[in-house]
């Protein structure tokens, strides 16, 4: 799996015409090196949207944590808004904008929880302060103050203070499984090339469609 945590690196990928890549995810990994490159920061923020169990849609900025032929993962709050939307209907879209390089990308797919062993492995990567913030938080929850914030997270490094922090078991991590995969380039005159991959499940082989932009 690609760790994007530690991105600086990595051979330049030439795109060149990315509408004759054959397979998504290659062709995925050439643009995001291209983008940890040139994008000022987050190459890896991507919108992740859901729907409420009325079928509302609700999208929100998250970090890709990784990839690999198998999905996208990005790591929350199991109780937080979209946790309990993807509780109730596994499915979603993300986007990345690269706007430095002017491309997108738009993934659809099924979601699955990551393993116990795979959250634990990620959240043991992360700063302390950021393991001690996950646990203060009650993410998407009504917050009375900064204050009471500040009392919640001083009480937790209180406690792990000289002890590793534990992953909260309320927080995880999630894959989502593409289905379809679009790439979008900006060209002149608004003559935007276009690719879609799309395949019925997971495993099966990709099909490709060149679109009108
Ligand atoms: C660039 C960026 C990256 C973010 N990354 C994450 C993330 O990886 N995980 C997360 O829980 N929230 C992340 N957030 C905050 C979410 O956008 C959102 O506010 C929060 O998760 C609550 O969403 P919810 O109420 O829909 O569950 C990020 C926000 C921004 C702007």
């Amino acid at each position: 799996m690609t760790d994007t945590t530690s991105m600086k690196h990595q051979t330049p990928l030439t795109s060149g015409d990315f509408t004759a890549a054959d397979e998504p995810f290659a062709l995925f990994e050439a643009w995001l090196n291209e983008a940890i490159k040139s994008e000022p920061n987050d190459p890896n923020a991507m919108a992740l949207a859901t729907v409420d169990p009325e079928g509302l849609p609700d999208v929100r900025m998250v970090l890709m944590k990784g990839f690999d032929t198998g999905g996208f993962v990005f790591y929350s709050h199991i109780a937080s808004q979209k946790g309990r939307e993807l509780a109730a209907n596994p499915k979603a879209a993300l986007l990345f904008h690269w706007k430095s390089l002017r491309r997108q990308v738009r993934i659809r797919g099924n979601v699955t929880p990551v393993t116990d062993a795979e959250a634990d492995a990620y959240f043991a990567t992360r700063p302390k302060q950021a393991q001690i913030g996950a646990w203060a938080s009650k993410q998407s929850e009504a917050l009375e103050s900064r204050f009471a914030f500040e009392q919640a997270i001083a009480k937790v490094a209180a406690k792990y203070i000289i002890s590793e922090v534990p992953r909260p078991p309320g927080w995880s991590g999630w894959r989502i499984t593409p289905v379809r995969i679009e790439f979008w380039h900006d060209r002149p005159f608004r003559l935007h090339d276009r690719i879609e991959f799309r395949r019925d499940a997971a495993g099966q082989k990709w099909s490709k469609t060149r679109m009108y932009p």
